[in-house]
C-alpha cells in the first residue's frame, strides 16, 4: 500500500501518450476464451485490473504471455475450467465477463456473485435475464450462480437499462449460439464497438455495436485474431482535467477525439480552451474555471468514470455547479475528502451541489476507490500546499504509470510506501 505525496500548484504542461482502455481490454481478454486458437492483443494497458483479468483466465486454463510491454498473447486451448476463483471475482467485478464466453463454448459456467448477491448494490440481473432468454438454465444457491445450456439459442433481448457489462457478456455469448440475437437498448460505449471488432476478426457476425441495437448471428466456432485496444478515454479525460485544474497546457496523443466529445464539451463549458487534432486533444487553461452542470449518463453522455474528477474541477470553479450522477446510485465517496480540502459541496440524492471556492488546501486524504482517488489526485495537484493521497494502490487498478506521466508534465509527485509510522508522512501545509 502506497501514498502519493503531491506538491500543489505546479502548472502542468507538455504531452502525454494515452494508454489502451482498461474497459476495452478487460472484455477483450474474456472474449479470447471463445476460441481455442491464439489471440494477440496490442496496446493492452499495464494496470492492475488487467493483471487481475489475466489471473482469472489463467486460472481457467488459458495460457497468457506478455510478448512486449503492451502486447498479450493468449491461447485458451480446447479445455478450460468453468469457474473463476471467488477471490478474483471479489477483487474485480469485470470477472463476470467470462460467464458469457464459457457458457457459450462449454455449456456451463459457475460464478460466486461479486457483491455476494446477484441483486445487490451492483447487480447482474440483466446479464442473467439475457442469458436465460438465450436458453440458459440458471441455478442460484446463495451467492453461487450456475449457468447451464446445451447450446444457447438466438433471442430478442430488451435490456431494462443500457448496461455496459450485460451488453458485452450477451454479445460474446451470442457469437457461439444457434441463430440470431438482438440486444435492444444496448449500451453504446466505444468499448463495445471495440469488442465487436475483435469478435468479427475472430469470425463472429456482430453488427450494430455503438448503436442501441446489437445484432449477432451465431456461428459454430471462432478462430484466433489480433487486435489493438482503443485509447482510454477516461485516462485522457483525467489528464485534460489535470491541465484545467492547474491552469496548464496539456496535449494528449494517440487519442480518438470523437470518443471524448462529451468531456471536451464540458471542459469548454468550464471555460478552458479545447482543441482537437486528428489523434490528439489539447487543453489550455488560463484564469478561473466557470461553474457548470455535469450529468453522468450512459455514452454518448458524460462518463460516470470521470464524474469524480470533474467534481474536483467544479470545487474551484466560479459560482455553483450541479453534478448529477445518473448511472450509479451512490458515487460520491470523493466528496467527503474534497470537503476536507476546503470544498463546499452538498449532496442531495443523486446530485452534488458544488459552491466553487477560490482554492483547495493540501492535506492528508484517502482514496476510497479508483476514480474517486483520481479526483483527489487532481484536487491535490491544484491545491495550495502539499497533499498526501493515501490508498494510492487503487489508482494502479486503472492508471498506467500515473505518477510518471504526471511528473513528465511537470507535477511533483512522490510515491511513498505507507510504513508503520503513518503520521510521519502527514504534513499539512496551507
Ligand atoms: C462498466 C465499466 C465501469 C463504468 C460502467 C458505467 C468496465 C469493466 N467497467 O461497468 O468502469 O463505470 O460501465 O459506465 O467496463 N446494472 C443493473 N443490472 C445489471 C447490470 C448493471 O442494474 O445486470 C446497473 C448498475 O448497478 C449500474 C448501471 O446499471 O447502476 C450501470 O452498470 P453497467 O453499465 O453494467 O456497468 P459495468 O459494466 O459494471
Amino acid at each position: 500500500v502506497e501514498s502519493l505525496v503531491i506538491a500543489g500548484g505546479r502548472r502542468l504542461a507538455g504531452q502525454v501518450v494515452a494508454s489502451g482502455a482498461k474497459n476495452a481490454a478487460l472484455p477483450l481478454i474474456a472474449a479470447t476464451l471463445l476460441t481455442e486458437e491464439t489471440c494477440l492483443l496490442e496496446r493492452v494497458p499495464n494496470i492492475r485490473d488487467v493483471a487481475t483479468m489475466i489471473r482469472v483466465v489463467r486460472a481457467l486454463g488459458c495460457e497468457v504471455k506478455w510478448e512486449e510491454e503492451h502486447t498479450l498473447r493468449l491461447r485458451s486451448g480446447p479445455f478450460l475450467a468453468c469457474q473463476p476463483p471467488d477471490e478474483l471475482v471479489r477483487e474485480m467485478r469485470a470477472s463476470v465477463q467470462v460467464v458469457g464466453p464459457l457458457l457459450a463454448r462449454f455449456g456451463t459456467a459457475t460464478i460466486t456473485t461479486p457483491g455476494g448477491c446477484a441483486l445487490g448494490p451492483r447487480p447482474i440481473n440483466l446479464h442473467i435475464q439475457g442469458l436465460r432468454a438465450m436458453g440458459a438454465q440458471v441455478d442460484e444457491d446463495g451467492p453461487v450462480l450456475q449457468f447451464r445450456a446445451n447450446r444457447l439459442h438466438g433471442a430478442d433481448i430488451l435490456l431494462d437499462y443500457p448496461s455496459v457489462g450485460a451488453t458485452e457478456n450477451l454479445m460474446m455469448a451470442a457469437c457461439l449460439s444457434n441463430g440470431r440475437t438482438f440486444i435492444r437498448n444496448a449500451a453504446r460505449e466505444p468499448e463495445i464497438a471495440d469488442l465487436q471488432s475483435l469478435l468479427n476478426q475472430m469470425g463472429a457476425r456482430v453488427r450494430g455495436a455503438g448503436t442501441d441495437v446489437v445484432r449477432v448471428d451465431g456461428v459454430s466456432r471462432l478462430h484466433g485474431a489480433g487486435h489493438a485496444v482503443i485509447p482510454d478515454r477516461i485516462e485522457i479525460g483525467t489528464y485534460l482535467a489535470a491541465a484545467a485544474l492547474t491552469r496548464g497546457d496539456v496535449r494528449v496523443a494517440e487519442v480518438i477525439p470523437q470518443h471524448c466529445e462529451a468531456v471536451l464539451a464540458k471542459l469548454a463549458a468550464l471555460g478552458v480552451e479545447v482543441s482537437r487534432g486528428e489523434c490528439t486533444v489539447r487543453v489550455k487553461a488560463e484564469g478561473r474555471l466557470r461553474g457548470t452542470t455535469i450529468r453522468a449518463l450512459p455514452y454518448p453522455g458524460f462518463p460516470t468514470d470521470l464524474q469524480p474528477q470533474f467534481t474536483a474541477l467544479a470545487c474551484v470553479a466560479e459560482g455553483i455547479s450541479f453534478v448529477h450522477e445518473e448511472v450509479f446510485s451512490s458515487r460520491f465517496k470523493h466528496v467527503e475528502e474534497l470537503v476536507r480540502m476546503g470544498a463546499a459541496i452538498q449532496i442531495e440524492g443523486r446530485v452534488a451541489v458544488v459552491q466553487g471556492v477560490e482554492y483547495l488546501t493540501g492535506t492528508t486524504i484517502h482514496a476510497p476507490d479508483l476514480r474517486a482517488g483520481a479526483a483527489l489526485v487532481l484536487a491535490a495537484l491544484g491545491a495550495r500546499g502539499e497533499s498526501v493521497v493515501e490508498g494510492a494502490h487503487h489508482l494502479d487498478r486503472g492508471y498506467e504509470d500515473l505518477a510518471g506521466k504526471l511528473t513528465s508534465l511537470g507535477a511533483e509527485v512522490k510515491v511513498v510506501p505507507l510504513a508503520g509510522e503513518r503520521r510521519s508522512t502527514t504534513r499539512v501545509t496551507a
